[in-house]
């Protein structure tokens, strides 16, 4: 007999009217088949893989994990191009095998890569590592430090960086897990130089694909190309320029701190103003539904625009479905300092196909007039590029490399 359907047998005779559940289990933890914890297999989400080969790198249109690790680094002195070819041969052998589910080469803790949890693994190349690569001519222009903005509080300790591993998946642990093995394979060919870590809502706590609610409460991401869309492919992907970034993007990390305090002393009419949505639905000021296309010069009995030509939505919107970003933000949280202040708000990641013609056009809009900007800081600032995905047998970074 199965062990399956003698274990239904078992905690089937047990089965009283008005103890099932008890009689379930104690049947269950007599039988001497029934796995021990360690044997039990994940009764969610633990096993689900997201492929790691393809057109593009995982991790940008994959749905978004509940844990991420943003890991950036600074190259050793005189790593060159064979050597950053080695490096990413590496690293790309230890994502093929950790997403899927397989412990890296020499693992030291084989177990942890059981549970990938939809593990993705997504390198994207700083400034500094085409200088490095000999490929100086091959960096996109906008593949720089952002310009200064009047809003930026930049700390030094979240800026800048020539390679960025972002870890995504919906188990801390294995986050962790994963991001241990790829930074002991790159010791040899850099240093960390910032760690970001960040969450969402736990996989499971809501429905799949809602739009999630960040650290102050509002939602965020309504008005985000759909994933797949043909609006997300021509805004994300790239597919002009030098060829060996085709199938690939850019992405900027920005860290924002909220000022949580400031944010709380505001009411619940002055908060919707400044976004121009409610925050309990989500809705523009100017609709009803979520989804509502905003409605930018409605007015009320004042005259007034309902949506403030300050408010962030409308200085951060665009006409053009090619000019738009894909924002793909987490939260942290990180210990409050002695004097209880909360430090906190998001590690916000924008994918775009060019940085100068999508985020610095917003970014500039918001930085001038966002009514936003009393309670949102920008504290730390990267950008890279995100090269194309790679079939099996190839590697990231095989176009710009080799
Ligand atoms: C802590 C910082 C930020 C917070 C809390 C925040 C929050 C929000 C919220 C609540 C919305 C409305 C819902 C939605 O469509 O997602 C929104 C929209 C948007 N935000 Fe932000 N945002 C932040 C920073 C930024 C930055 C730095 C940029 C780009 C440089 C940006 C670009 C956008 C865009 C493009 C939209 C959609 C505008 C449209 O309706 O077309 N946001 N943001």
């Amino acid at each position: 007999m199965s062990r399956l359907s003698r274990r239904r047998l078992l905690a089937g005779g047990a089965l009283t009217a008005g103890g099932a559940m008890a009689g379930a289990a104690v049947a269950l933890a007599r039988d001497p088949d029934t796995p021990t914890p360690a044997e039990a297999g994940p009764v969610a989400h633990g096993t689900q893989t997201v492929p790691f080969h393809g057109v593009h790198q995982a991790g940008i249109d994959t749905p978004a994990q509940a844990h991420a690790a943003f890991c950036a680094f600074d190259l050793a002195a005189g790593v060159d191009r064979a050597a950053l070819g080695r490096l990413m041969r590496l690293l790309t052998d230890d994502a093929a095998r950790l997403t899927q589910g397989r412990p890296a080469l020499a693992d030291t803790e084989p177990e942890l890569a059981a549970l990938p949890a939809r593990l993705t693994v997504t390198f994207g190349f700083g400034p500094r590592f085409f200088a490095a690569a000999g490929r100086e001519a091959l960096r996109p222009e906008s593949v720089a430090p952002l310009p200064a903005f009047g809003i930026d509080r930049l700390e030094q300790r979240w800026c800048g960086g020539d390679l960025l591993v972002q870890v995504c998946a919906d188990d801390p642990l294995t986050v962790t897990h994963a991001q241990r093995m790829l930074v002991k394979d790159t010791l040899a060919f850099a240093r960390p130089r910032w760690t970001q870590r960040g969450f969402r809502r736990g996989r499971g706590t809501q429905d799949d694909g809602v739009t999630q609610r960040n650290v102050m409460g509002q939602l965020d991401g309504t008005r985000n190309p759909a994933l797949g869309s043909p609006e997300f492919d021509g805004a994300v992907w790239v597919d002009s320029g030098p060829s060996w970034l085709h199938g690939g993007t850019t992405l900027v990390v920005r860290r924002i701190r909220a000022e949580m305090e400031k944010w709380d002393a505001v009411d619940t009419a002055g908060k919707e103003f400044a976004v121009g949505r409610r925050l309990d639905t989500g809705a523009p000021l100017s609709g009803e539904h979520e989804h509502d296309p905003p409605d930018y010069a409605a007015t009320n009995a004042l005259g007034l625009t309902v949506i403030a030509e300050a408010a962030h939505i409308a200085r951060a919107h665009v006409d053009s479905d090619r000019q738009r970003i894909f924002r793909r933000p987490y939260n942290y949280d990180e210990p409050p300092g002695p004097d209880g202040r909360p430090d906190m708000g998001l590690v916000f990641a924008a994918y775009q196909r060019d940085v100068g013609d999508q985020f610095l056009p917003i970014q500039r809009n918001l930085a001038e007039a966002d009514l936003m900007n009393d309670w949102i800081t920008p504290i730390g600032s990267a950008v890279f590029a995100v090269p194309p995905g790679c079939q099996a047998g190839g590697w990231i970074g095989e176009t710009l490399l080799t």
